[in-house]
């Protein structure tokens, strides 16, 4: 029996991950976040509602499960708030219930601003962050020159840090984006405010997480973005700026690796991405407009279009070699449906050579050419199918070529945004 699961996206996020860990919490009592910050988003479906969830854990929606946000993950306390009075407006109790690190690494407006000021700089040359901050926290975190969640309880401390971090950021702000710098005084004023509402929620995240799982309980560490945007092993530089890998998990909640007992990688029936950098199947036809269309693939945090393409094999090898995924979730299978032909990646070239795997670094996947398989499609609707013999003999053979391809057996099957829509191959927790 896994008590301890971990779920990540295995292309370049947005593969549906929220869904999964909502689905998961009727057996997990906390789910954990442990990188990332308020540039993922979760769109959630329960019972006909749309809640986006973007820091807090997917598991809030359910009374009698607890969220912890880990020391891996970097916190803006203005979002953070702001995101609890949505949840909390919509009648879910998230105080009480919210644990959040005392270790984590504070988003401060000055990093929104070198995010931004950064990004107009490289012009034609950007990453297409999602402009929220995360690179910059990031480095201040390496750099040691942080401001933590627990330095709002010490207001002296706060201001003295904030003045040095401050002091080198308007720097660069000035003298080398040519953006306004920030007043340190206000800066403080503004984040010492929240300190109030932040304070109770403030804990010993991998305490908590020891005495729980001495009980006993369940666990989910719900990833966000994707294996292909991990600082180390995706397309680098065009990645987000923290490791999104399942072994992120253990450092960034503060476990040990012998606690992580599954992993379920979520991968999307085709592919997406959103920002810049380079994408093997990307599609620029009536397909690609398809999939953008009937999959919605609109960004939940910056509302910006997803690039689409056909599935990628070699890119997903990749991720489950990286995850060491025990099982898949497939997810949005009727986006495919009413197309005549289904295509998937089976390998690239790459120069003279054929690859099933895809390299390292965003130069080496901007020149591989995929290799594609054709499938006949199916006609009938897979929305909503809650058995495997219900679907389309088609999809049921794409699906298994899928599986074979990447060589590890699915779990589960997406067939709609809601708790319901799902085929239960194999219970993650079995
Ligand atoms: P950053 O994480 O805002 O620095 O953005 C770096 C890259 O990661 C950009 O290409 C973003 O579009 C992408 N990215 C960040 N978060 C997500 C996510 O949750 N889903 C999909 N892409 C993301």
């Amino acid at each position: 029996m896994a008590k301890n699961v971990v779920i990540v996206g295995t292309q370049w996020g947005d593969e549906g991950k929220g869904k999964v860990v909502d689905w998961l919490t009727d057996t997990a009592r906390g789910v954990v976040r442990f990188q990332g910050g308020h540039n993922a988003g979760h769109t959630l479906v329960i019972g006909g509602r749309k809640q986006v969830l973007r820091l807090i854990p997917s598991g809030i929606l359910r009374d009698d499960v607890h969220c912890y946000i880990g020391s891996g993950v970097v916190v803006s306390p203005a979002a953070l708030l702001q995101e609890i009075d949505e949840v909390e407006a919509a009648g879910i109790q998230v105080r009480g219930r919210l644990h959040l690190s005392e270790a984590a690494t504070l988003i401060l407006p000055y990093h929104v601003a070198l995010d931004q000021a950064r990004e107009a700089k490289r012009g034609t040359g950007a990453i297409g962050t999602t402009g929220r901050g995360i690179g910059p926290a990031y480095e201040d975190r390496a750099a040691r020159r942080a401001l933590r969640t627990g330095d709002l309880l010490d207001a002296a401390r706060f201001r003295a840090q904030l003045d040095e971090t401050l002091e080198l950021h308007n720097f660069t702000l000035k003298h080398f984006l040519n953006a306004q710098p920030l007043d340190a005084q206000r800066v403080a004023d503004d984040t010492l405010a929240l300190a109030e509402r932040i304070a109770p929620m403030l804990a010993d995240v991998p305490s908590m997480l020891a005495a729980s799982m001495a009980r006993g309980e369940p666990l989910l560490f719900e990833g966000a973005q994707g294996a292909l945007l991990d600082v180390d092993h995706g397309t680098y530089p065009f990645v987000t700026s923290s490791n999104c890998v399942a072994g992120a998990a253990a450092a960034g909640a503060g476990v040990g690796p012998q606690a992580l007992h599954a992993v379920l990688g979520i991968v999307k029936a085709y592919t997406t991405r959103v920002g810049a950098g380079p994408f093997p199947t990307e599609l620029h036809d009536e397909v690609g407009r398809h999939l953008a269309t009937v999959g919605k693939e609109f960004g939940s945090v910056t509302g910006r279009p997803r690039r689409c393409g056909w599935f990628d094999a070699p890119a997903l090898a990749r991720s489950i070699q990286l995850n060491g995924v025990s099982g898949l979730v497939v997810t949005k299978l009727d986006v495919l449906d009413g197309l005549p032909v289904v295509k998937l990646c089976t390998a690239y070239r790459h120069g003279a050579r054929t690859l099933d795997m895809l390299p390292f670094g965003a130069d080496a996947v901007a020149h591989c050419e995929p290799v594609y398989e054709e499938m006949p499609g199916w006609s009938e609707s897979t929305v909503g199918v809650r058995d495997w013999s219900a679907l389309p003999v088609n999809a049921q053979r794409y699906l298994e070529r899928l599986a074979e391809l990447a060589r590890a057996p699915i779990s589960l099957v997406s067939t709609g945004p809601d708790r319901d829509e799902t085929i239960v191959l194999r219970h993650p927790f079995a």
